[in-house]
């Protein structure tokens, strides 16, 4: 058994349900600000904010326990495990964003992640509260712990994010197999007008919406956790057409892709279309986000 097989163990336990659950009914009940919602998933900057700003906050830890170990240097070292527990306040707000919208492997997971994170901070507040009263080698005895500590959260962190694909774009494959030339994937006439529809093209599935003689066409799957963008609902952001994700409701433009809302924060794979003689022809654009034409 390698070590992090152990970790897929967790993600199997049911009893952790009891907490995790609970813990995402609340974040979802405290969490209704949508655009607030958008910010602690990334969306603006297009890249998920959580592991971004955990460097800032664990990075501080880190450098603050090598410090400890170096003569005369206790001072910068409680003043970065200052700034560690400052930064850790976004850094949970927006990972307890995108465990709310996780499924529930990935949240069985995430809460012991979130306890380990938990006991972290706990023992780096008991740390600064001994540096500043002067007890310097109990705070550096403390901070180590703390970091041992935050070092297995963090490794459930990346269990989180490269095992079970948490907040990784799952749209990401369409350029490299989607076809490349003008693929034939119907007749104009079958396709409704104004209702989303599953077709295949070359290899892989996509979402194709009629209006009128307009085809517009998207990867099938949501890049935040592959849901089938077929089945989602048709709506409008500011006078662009788009389409709503079933599953955790982001909204995608169906002309390039763009995310409109969260939680995804990669663009869903947008298939430039056009039609001949009645056929409809698609081919992938070159990379999500590049206006389809
Ligand atoms: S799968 Fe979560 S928003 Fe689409």
């Amino acid at each position: 058994m390698r070590p992090f097989d152990d970790i897929d163990r967790i993600a199997a336990t049911e009893a952790l349900d009891r907490v995790a659950a609970p813990a995402r009914d609340l974040v979802n009940k405290l969490l209704t600000n949508q655009k607030v919602a958008d910010v602690l998933h990334g969306v603006p900057i297009g890249h998920p904010l959580h592991p971004i700003l955990a460097q800032a906050s664990f990075g501080s830890f880190l450098s603050a326990g090598l410090l400890d170990l170096v003569p005369r240097t206790r001072r910068p070292a409680t003043a970065l495990i200052g700034v560690g527990l400052v930064a850790a306040v976004p850094t949970a707000a927006a990972g307890w964003a995108d465990y709310s919208q996780a499924h529930e492997e990935r949240q069985r997971v995430g809460i012991v992640h979130a306890a380990a994170n938990i006991a972290m901070l706990s023992g780096y507040v008991v740390s600064l509260g001994a540096r500043l009263r002067g007890r310097s080698t109990r705070g550096a005895l403390w901070g180590w712990t703390a970091l041992a500590i935050g070092s297995a959260g963090a490794a459930l962190g990346g269990h989180l994010s490269y095992h079970q694909a948490l907040g990784a774009n799952h749209a990401e494959d369409y350029p490299h197999i989607g076809p490349e030339d003008w693929t034939d994937a119907g007749t104009l006439e079958e396709l409704p007008d104004g209702e989303p529809v599953e077709r295949r093209v070359g290899e892989v599935r996509v979402v194709v919406v009629r209006h009128g003689d307009r085809i517009r066409a998207l990867g099938q799957r949501c890049p935040h956790a592959s849901a089938p963008l077929s089945d989602g609902e048709l709506t409008d952001v500011d006078g662009d057409a788009c389409i709503e994700c079933p599953w955790h409701g982001s909204v995608f433009r169906l002309e390039d892709g763009r995310v409109m809302r969260g939680p995804a924060t990669a663009p869903a794979a947008p298939f430039p279309a056009r039609v001949r003689e009645g056929r409809v022809e698609l081919r992938v654009a070159t990379w999500p986000g590049v206006p389809a034409g």
